[in-house]
């Protein structure tokens, strides 16, 4: 983690102190209110729960800061992503999409973008800077992106993309702020689903939207406060708790997946390994150039569907279950979700057991495979 990043870390459990006054409490209060005390006509104070909450508040103050940017939270990361189309899109519209990123996104502009008249492509993440960018008003991308871990050079296509005057989004759930900064390297929006790594505990759903345009925000807050896609206090209070360890957890999960990976690509029962971190990885001097660490997740392939269930299911240290980023251990076969994978496609989320005893259950699990 680059000197930056790391003072952005220390920083971050200190950010409310600035501001307290004598007898404070020095964790985060949860304040559970939809309305607020409010004499008078005067603005600039907490009327209503759909415009403001001071808990939402200091978590978009804390992902504001390791994002150097306004951030706006939302209950969801598929909500951030929808406030960011609906805010910004209008019929007429292109929109751009990866083509191999998470499958929701597609659906999303596929069932609901294209009725409203909004035109939708998608394009492979490692080719995705091949055929340009004219006549967009949006490209969206996703790098690393879900589940194949293939990435795109997000400074080469932000200068593309506002070589002809449209926006570029990047969903970053695959990496958190202290793994890539897409805002540093050109893109005019962040999106994440901070179910994932940021709060890492897998007991909420949240996404956050980023950016340093202030006409952006100032649209995307108008959508939520109009369409009313709020997040609740206490799944914030959750984010919140969770980002102060996030750096912690996420160094942990980052250092285990680079040594799991190259124990992986050596084991004879795994093919087609991906993980951006490794050497000979068509991802990695990319993934050197625009991203702080590599991540914490790895995907493989085993010889069927089979071998790739049991797999999962016999490992001491693993959960079987969708979703990544959280501290206990998890792995999916992604075809059974719908993705263009192979079936025995696993897609696994390092967690922050110990390094050791991790790769003991999965070098068992994958042995067992042989008998
Ligand atoms: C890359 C990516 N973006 C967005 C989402 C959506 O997040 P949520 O489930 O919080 O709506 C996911 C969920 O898996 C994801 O993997």
């Amino acid at each position: 983690m680059s000197e930056t990043a790391k003072s952005r870390a220390a920083a971050l459990a200190h950010l409310r102190s600035r501001d307290f006054a004598k007898g404070d409490p020095i964790p985060l209060p949860l304040t559970m209110a939809s309305i607020f005390h409010t004499p008078g006509e005067e603005a600039g104070f907490d009327q209503y729960g759909r415009y403001d909450n001071p808990t939402w508040r200091a978590v978009e103050h804390a992902l504001g800061h390791l994002e150097d940017a306004h951030c706006l939270a939302f209950p969801s990361g598929m909500g951030a992503i929808s406030s960011v189309f609906f805010a910004l899109l209008k019929s007429g519209d292109r929109v751009l999409l990866p083509a191999d990123g998470y499958h929701a996104t597609r659906a999303l502009a596929e069932r609901f973008l294209k009725p409203f008249g909004v035109a939708c492509d998608t394009r492979p993440t490692p080719t995705f800077l091949d055929g340009g960018f004219d006549g967009y008003r949006l490209v969206f991308a996703e790098s690393p992106s879900n589940p194949r871990l293939d990435i795109c050079d997000i400074a080469a296509v932000a200068n593309a993309v506002h070589a002809h005057g449209a926006l570029l989004v990047v969903d970053n759930t695959t990496m958190t702020p202290y793994g890539q900064r897409p805002l540093d390297l050109g893109a005019d929006i962040v999106v994440s689903a901070d179910t994932k790594a940021v709060n890492g505990h897998s007991d909420v759903l949240f996404g956050h939207v980023a950016s340093r345009n202030p006409d952006i925000v100032a649209k995307v807050r108008d959508w939520r406060e109009m369409a009313g896609g709020i997040p609740g206090p206490f799944e914030a209070w959750l984010v919140h708790r969770g980002l102060e360890t996030l750096e912690v957890r996420f160094d942990r999960m980052c250092s285990s997946a680079e040594t799991i990976a190259k124990r992986l690509k050596n084991h004879h029962a795994v093919g087609a390994l991906r993980f951006p971190g490794l050497d000979g990885d068509p991802s990695h001097n990319l993934a050197r150039a625009q991203m702080e660490r590599f991540g914490f997740l790895i995907s493989f392939e085993l010889a069927s569907e089979q071998k790739a269930e049991d797999f999962i299911d016999n490992c001491a240290l693993m959960q079987s279950a969708t979703s990544f980023g959280g501290v206990h251990t998890s792995a999916e076969r992604r075809s059974k979700r719908g993705d263009a994978v192979p079936s025995g496609f696993v897609r696994l989320s390092i967690g922050c057991e110990p390094v050791e005893e991790l790769w003991q259950a999965i070098e068992a699990s994958l042995d067992r495979l042989d008998s």
